[in-house]
């Protein structure tokens, strides 16, 4: 039993809408296993702009780290389009991650056996099952490298640069070698060694490294390839480790073979237990205030919350099981509906979650369903 202070930035756009099931979700689970959980709200993105004149206020990073965790939603949307890429809620999000060291991004994609109507890969293609983990490199590379505009040789030329420390390939290989050792042992880490000095070095430290994991069988693949081989055969992949960007393209293309972009957690974690919960998708401005987001892939990401940052590993199972319960008795929002199917709105899609959260043990239903175990980030 358990007090536990969770940080929560709804965002904007569909961000409170998710945001307040996958609360319901928390204090369902702190009922019945008897934590308590209290929330402290806090304005980042669009939402903050408009409130207080910048997507990023002040005390953001100081507050969450008065905290257990944090549990975002979304930032971003065409409203603030207009703004300055320093002053875009994209930006906010890197500060963020920045400012809260959240440097290794856990993106795992699991295909639920009851929407594999919603899969767009052919069946055989997909294989038993796909359920695959992407570790993600996420404040490093050329999201954080020297931005630029410049005068060029042929006039005005912007720049972006590329750069990672051997510290910083370390540190991420390290959380995807032993994610992998939870797992299936299998680690491929994706990269374009074939064109860039920091695939390379990416490379170099990787192998090195895996003398440390016997265990772990290592392989390499460019990033291309890699965007090929997961619609050709996505169950090959156990754990996939990337750059910050080559895993931002990759974590969108591997939810679509999930069914939908609606279904994907991700932890954004520091070293220790500290984390920051969001799902991989955005803010979907077009579908705002319309009540009929997803908010699964917010309720798992609080799941990988529990897990991580809370070390509350049943609890995270008993969310986990209650999703999958929840679409094996065919309940859908309509970006996970069959077409013609009936679907259910935000509200509904959380109750219903919540109405599957039952404790453990012994009882079957709320059997683990990943069977992964909780790391530190040493
Ligand atoms: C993600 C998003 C962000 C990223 C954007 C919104 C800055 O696409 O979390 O995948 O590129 O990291
Ligand atoms: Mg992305």
């Amino acid at each position: 039993m358990g007090t536990y202070r969770i940080a929560v930035i709804p965002g904007d756009g569909i961000g409170s809408e998710i945001v307040a099931e996958a609360l319901k979700v928390l204090d369902k689970v702190g009922q019945t296993f008897g934590h308590s959980f209290t929330y402290t709200q806090l304005l980042m993105g669009g939402a903050a702009y408009d409130a207080v004149g910048t997507c990023f206020p002040e005390d953001t990073v100081p507050v969450c780290r008065e905290h257990d965790a944090v549990l975002l939603g979304a930032v971003g949307g065409p409203r603030w389009d207009h703004l300055s890429g320093a002053e875009r809620p994209e930006k906010a999000l890197l500060k963020i991650r920045e400012g809260l060291g959240l440097y290794a991004n856990l993106r795992p994609a699991l295909m639920h056996r009851a929407l594999s109507a919603a899969c767009p890969i052919k069946q055989e293609h997909v294989g038993d099952s796909m359920d695959l983990l992407i570790v993600r490199e996420l404040t490093g590379g050329i999201y954080f490298g020297e931005h630029g505009w410049r005068e060029g040789r042929y006039g005005q030329e912007a720049y972006d640069v590329e750069r990672y420390s051997e510290m910083e390939i370390r540190r991420i290989a390290k959380v995807a070698f032993e994610a992998a050792m939870t797992r299936r042992k299998n680690l491929v880490s994706v990269d374009k060694a074939n064109v860039l000095e920091t695939s390379r070095f990416w490379r170099r430290v990787v192998t090195e490294m895996s003398a440390g994991y016997p265990e772990v069988t290592l392989s390499h693949m460019y990033v291309d390839n890699a965007a090929m081989q997961l619609v050709h055969r996505p169950s090959q992949f156990d754990v996939i480790l990337t750059s910050n960007m080559f895993g931002d393209i990759l974590s969108d293309e591997a939810s679509m073979i999930t069914g939908s972009l609606g279904m994907l957690p991700s932890a954004s974690l520091a070293d220790g237990s500290f984390g920051l919960y969001e799902p991989s998708h955005g803010s979907a401005p077009d579908i705002a205030g319309k009540g009929i987001a997803n908010p699964l892939a917010t309720i798992l990401s609080a799941s990988m919350l529990l897990r991580y940052s809370l070390g509350l590993n049943a609890e995270a199972d008993a969310v986990d099981a209650a999703v999958t319960a929840v679409l094996d008795a065919g309940i859908r929002t309509c970006d996970i509906a069959e077409p013609g199917k009936p679907s259910v709105g935000t509200a509904d899609m959380g109750k219903a979650v919540c109405e599957r959260i039952c404790p453990p043990p012994s009882d079957t239903k709320c059997a683990s369903l990943h069977g992964e175990a909780r790391f530190c980030l040493a």
